[in-house]
């Protein structure tokens, strides 16, 4: 009776601890795949965050950080990332081209490795199952192979943040299943290939930040799911291309920012009813604003600052989506602050220099809420005190009101905790420079009506030249 107890305890614990084994222990890796991956370790060089320490031979490769073989013993996905916060956390080295063992490989993730150095990994085309590649933020450098069409399984290709020159393969017309795409933060040049058009199935499209010239190709007519498209930095010029009407109904995001488009805002933007943030800043985009934009009721953020839009900018009807607004260095004449900016309840970032505004800040009849976050009013013409303001906004980081006619005591002014940059240069402030200011992140008043000895700050000379009487560091002594 007893033995028969004790044995199928025996049994039972077996079966236990067989299952225990089977849930608990990863597939058991493919020598190949751990040939490659003790490879792609010894290229490393430096490993200060110490993210490969588990990978060594006495261990199951399939348990080691980042490696992953989600159906059988074959490694399907390797990750390697460091935090972008951790700024001083490098990864050196080269990347290994036994990675080509791990034949299985679906998806490769390396981000922020920073260090890493090479030309574009040609390991890559003797993966067969190869269907995702971030190499986001390393070293990687020369051309973009002439070839990168063979990878045609991929579905994401991103190489943002490394140091790729050359111009974009024309072959990259045969990467038909892309969806994502981003060459952003390299050094690329020449023009945007005719080819792209050929990538249907792209619904995020990036080339931010190269040096890519020429005109936009018109290549959008069939690019019917693309949602994210950033051309921003570059060196484009000339408009639009007719196809860019086609992306109306899905365009979500449009960067096309610092560049040196021109011509006019198409009225057709009306129609693209997705769209959430235009940027067409930093460009040399002419005429009028088309009045059909106030159709864009879902719009969030608007850019059109640092180009050359005149008059008459039309009413938006955003009251609760736009979060951010910068109208800035155009050539418009808005004489006040208009009522839908004003009334829209969660504006956090306001930026309309010189935007010919003539009003008092009296007369600013701000909403209720306390929402904003940066208010950019420069080279206008506006009179008042900040004063009620400053006092009401307590979630307020930067204020810029250079180069208006605020006339203020500014011994009287009181801000939010949360303020880093006040810019109150060329005004009329007068008074004495509070004590509370040496806690600000940038500080400039110079140019006003100050008097008085300066409290202690670590600002430099230039943020307060040029007043009345002011003295002590950073300028010269107080007499008596
Ligand atoms: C290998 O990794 C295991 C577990 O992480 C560790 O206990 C062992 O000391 C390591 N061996 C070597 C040679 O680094
Ligand atoms: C980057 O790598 C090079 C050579 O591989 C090395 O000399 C340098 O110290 C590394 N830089 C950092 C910040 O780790
Ligand atoms: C920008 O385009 C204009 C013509 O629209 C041209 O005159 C100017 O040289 C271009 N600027 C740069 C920096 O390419
Ligand atoms: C608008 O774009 C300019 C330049 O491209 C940038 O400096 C500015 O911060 C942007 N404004 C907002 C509100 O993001
Ligand atoms: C302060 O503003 C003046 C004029 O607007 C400018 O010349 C000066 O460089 C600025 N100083 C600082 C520290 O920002």
């Amino acid at each position: 009776m007893k033995s028969c107890f004790f044995h199928h305890l025996f049994l039972l614990t077996a079966v236990i601890f067989l299952r225990f084994l089977t849930l608990t222990t990863a597939a058991m890796c493919h020598p190949d795949d751990e040939t490659g991956l003790l490879a792609f370790k010894s290229a490393i060089t430096k490993d200060p965050s110490d993210i490969l320490s588990t990978w060594n031979k006495s261990t199951n490769c399939c348990s080691w950080e980042g490696v992953n073989c989600p159906n059988n013993n074959r490694v399907a996905v390797l990750t390697i990332r460091i935090e972008s916060n951790d700024a001083g956390l490098f990864l050196s080295g080269t990347i290994s081209p036994s990675l080509s063992k791990l034949q299985h490989l679906e998806g490769i993730v390396f981000i922020n490795l920073k260090n890493i150095t090479g030309p574009f990994p040609s390991f890559l085309f003797r993966l067969p199952h190869i269907k995702y590649v971030y190499l986001e933020n390393l070293r990687l450098s020369g051309p973009l192979p002439a070839n990168i069409g063979a990878l045609n399984r991929l579905d994401t290709l991103t190489v943002k943040g490394n140091q790729f020159s050359g111009s974009i393969p024309s072959s990259i017309s045969k990467l038909t299943r892309l969806n994502y795409l981003n060459l952003g933060g390299n050094l690329l040049t020449g023009t945007i290939p005719l080819g792209i058009a050929n990538l249907k199935l792209m619904s995020n499209l990036n080339l931010e930040g190269n040096r890519l010239s020429g005109t936009i190709p018109d290549i959008f007519k069939s690019m019917s799911k693309l949602r994210i498209l950033t051309l921003s930095r570059n060196r484009l010029s000339g408009k639009l291309p007719p196809s860019f009407a086609s992306l109306a109904p899905v365009l979500a995001f449009l960067e096309l920012g610092q560049n040196n488009l021109s011509g006019s805002i198409p009225s057709y933007l009306s129609r693209f009813m997705a769209l959430d943030t235009l940027d067409l800043s930093k460009n040399r985009f002419s005429g009028s604003v088309p009045k059909s934009l106030a159709k864009l009721t879902k719009i969030a953020n608007i850019n059109l600052s640092h180009n050359l839009l005149t008059d008459p900018f039309p009413v938006l009807d955003v009251k609760n989506d736009l979060l951010s607004l910068d109208l800035s260095y155009n050539k418009f004449h808005m004489e006040t602050i208009p009522e839908w900016v004003t009334s829209a309840s969660l504006l956090s970032s306001l930026k309309l220099a010189k935007c010919g505004i003539k009003m008092s800040l009296d007369d600013w009849k701000t909403r209720q809420t306390d929402l904003y976050d940066s208010i950019d009013l420069s080279d206008n013409d506006i009179s008042g005190s900040p004063v009620r303001f400053l006092k009401e906004e307590r979630q307020l980081r930067e204020f810029r009101m250079s180069g208006n006619k605020l006339r203020f005591d500014l011994g009287k002014l009181s801000f939010s905790k949360t303020l880093e940059t006040l810019d109150l240069s060329r005004n009329l402030v007068f008074g004495k420079v509070p004590a509370r200011v040496a806690g600000l992140k940038i500080l400039n008043l110079s140019q006003n009506h100050l008097c008085g000895k300066l409290p202690a700050t670590k600002f430099p000379k230039s943020a307060f030249a040029i007043n009345d009487c002011l003295c002590g560091s950073p300028l010269g002594h107080c007499k008596g």
